[in-house]
């Protein structure tokens, strides 16, 4: 029998009813990753106004761990400059859940690497000083 993760209470609140599941039509940017860990895979989807993030969405076939990563960060990126969301990491948002287990810390890196991937791909070519240009996140 398999011993159940050590789950925070948050992780388990967001797990039964995610924040901002679901896409974004016509979103303005979207991005899919998968993590090489779990083979798990997010989506994000972004509605992007004046530099601003004034929504963001996420589908998930990812684990507990991961449903509750995307909503926290997709809750937090709102309202945000792209700069500053681009700039969360996946401690942030561990943090914002209480704390991950240690092998579900690639399940927070990998809803912070579907951000980060929407975010480039909104900027095509044209990146922004602020962006790394060599990232394989
Ligand atoms: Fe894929 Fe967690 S290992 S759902
Ligand atoms: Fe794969 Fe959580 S185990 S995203």
């Amino acid at each position: 029998t398999r011993v159940p993760l050590p789950y925070t209470p948050r992780v388990l609140e967001l797990f039964r009813e995610p924040k901002n599941l679901g896409r974004i039509d016509d979103a303005d940017a979207f991005a899919q990753a998968g993590s090489p860990a779990c083979g798990d895979v997010i989506s994000i989807y972004l509605r992007i106004r004046d530099g601003v993030i004034e929504d963001a969405k996420f589908e998930s076939y990812g684990c507990a761990a991961n449903i509750a990563a995307a909503s926290v960060l997709t809750e937090i990126v709102k309202g945000k400059r792209l700069e500053e969301a681009w700039n969360i990491d996946w401690q942030q948002i561990a943090d914002e859940l209480g704390g991950l287990p240690p092998v579900k810390k690639h399940c927070s890196i990998l809803a912070v690497g579907a951000l980060r991937r929407a975010i480039r791909r909104y900027f095509g070519d044209n990146l922004p000083e602020w962006l790394p240009k060599d990232l394989t996140s």
